[in-house]
């Protein structure tokens, strides 16, 4: 394809990690797997990181983690606070735990949550928000964890489409009381599939680590802060605590993950150099709404809504990227309430979604990779100016 979604971004180093695994014949999570954790946590400056085989898991385990801590700040019927527009899996584990969603509406510039309704959408039941930045874009992490510390809720970062973005010069993936990320194939940096939940609260990463394991003990150090280790090697074997899953990686997406980790600063720097061209061909062209960058995004991808007052046909549009060869989506996923699995849903609007929906009906992204794009996305901009009229 001459403009591709994703591309590879491995080279020698990736292949060889992966040899030296097979090499060690331990495939199960083991040292790799442990390298990358604390290579992580050292990278975003957090105390605990979890690596976990996707990014859906990884924002599982921070609701489960959530219903299983000490003082249970998460109960069946609590509201969390989230955006219209995220990945579906950012929504299903609040599906799975039985919590109601409280769904806000985007800014159409920054397709992250619009902060102005947080008021709107707190209840006496509300005990957490999700907050999600969009495609490399931070959302307002800063306003939504303020806002979370006022009135006393949990915030879950989804940062599963922004690692390496950057607000008021800290992190994307260090607001939350937990943050996830993936590593699936086309993101920031890609172990095959994989995810992470990082911490700085013990109890939580505890939680996490057995979660991720079936819910036993085994992954817990001796003094653990959630439960206490018996003086019989026998039942500690395999004794169980949490209703956990098995969601553990496997060693060489560990091992995979300390080379890309290595090599992330110069993707993003690469990622940048093209947002950068994007911007310039497309800003001031009302016929596009681009994305505006809150802090420093870490250029995940090129996103485009048609502005409904140019009135564009978006099949139009679409025909003319594919005769181009230039792949293309709708954005994110789109908004969650126009999907069918909507009717599993207990949830509630805060006011109309209209940007959601206007994002949802005429918007579309294009891929960016670590690699200049300039030929690329010169291409997308003589495609749209003949095919947008
Ligand atoms: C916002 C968001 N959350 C969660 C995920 C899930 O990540 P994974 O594909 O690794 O399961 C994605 C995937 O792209 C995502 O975009």
């Amino acid at each position: 394809m001459f403009y591709e979604l994703a591309v590879s971004t491995w080279g020698r180093e990736e292949i060889e990690a992966i040899e030296r695994v097979i090499a060690s014949d331990r495939f199960t999570s083991g040292p790799y797997v442990a390298a990358f954790e604390e290579a992580f946590a050292a990278y975003h400056g957090r105390r605990y990181a979890v690596m976990v085989n996707s990014g859906s898991s990884a924002n599982l385990l921070s609701v489960a983690a959530l219903f299983f801590k000490r003082e249970r700040p998460l109960a069946r019927g609590d509201e969390v606070i989230v955006p219209a527009i995220s990945w579906a899996t950012t929504y299903h584990p609040l599906q799975q735990y039985g919590l109601k969603l409280k769904i806000v509406d985007i800014e159409l510039d920054t397709i992250n949550m619009d902060c102005r309704q947080l008021d709107a959408a707190l209840s006496p039941r509300t005990r957490a928000i999700v907050g999600v930045s969009i495609l490399g874009n931070p959302a307002a992490l800063d306003v939504m964890r303020r806002f979370a510390d006022q009135h006393g809720l949990y915030f879950i970062e989804d940062n599963c489409e922004s690692m390496d973005s950057e607000l008021a010069g800290r992190k994307a993936g260090t607001f939350g009381h937990l943050s996830t990320f993936s590593s699936f194939f086309s993101h920031h940096i890609s172990t095959m599939e994989g995810g992470m939940v990082t911490t700085d609260d013990r109890e939580l990463y505890e939680l996490t680590r057995s979660l991720r394991a079936h819910g036993w003990t085994r992954d817990l150090p001796a003094d653990s802060s959630v439960f206490e280790k018996r003086d019989d090697d026998f039942y500690e074997a395999y004794r169980f605590i949490l209703p956990g899953y098995n969601v553990r990686p496997i060693e060489m997406s560990g091992a995979i993950g300390i080379e890309q980790l290595k090599k992330l600063p110069a993707m993003t720097t690469a990622r940048r150099r093209n947002w950068t061209l994007f911007q310039e061909l497309f800003a001031g062209d009302n016929r596009f709404i681009i994305q505006r960058e809150n802090g420093k995004s870490s250029a995940f991808s090129f996103t485009l809504i048609l502005n409904p007052e140019a009135e564009l046909s978006r099949p139009r549009i679409m025909r003319a990227l594919k005769e181009a060869d230039i792949g293309y989506r709708i954005i994110t996923g789109g908004c969650i309430t126009r999907h069918d699995v909507i009717k599993h849903y207990d949830h509630e609007c805060v006011g109309g979604l209209p940007n959601a929906n206007l994002a949802h009906d005429h918007g579309f992204f294009v891929g960016n990779h670590p690699i200049e794009l300039r030929p690329q996305i010169e291409r997308l901009r003589e495609v749209l100016d003949r095919a947008a009229h």
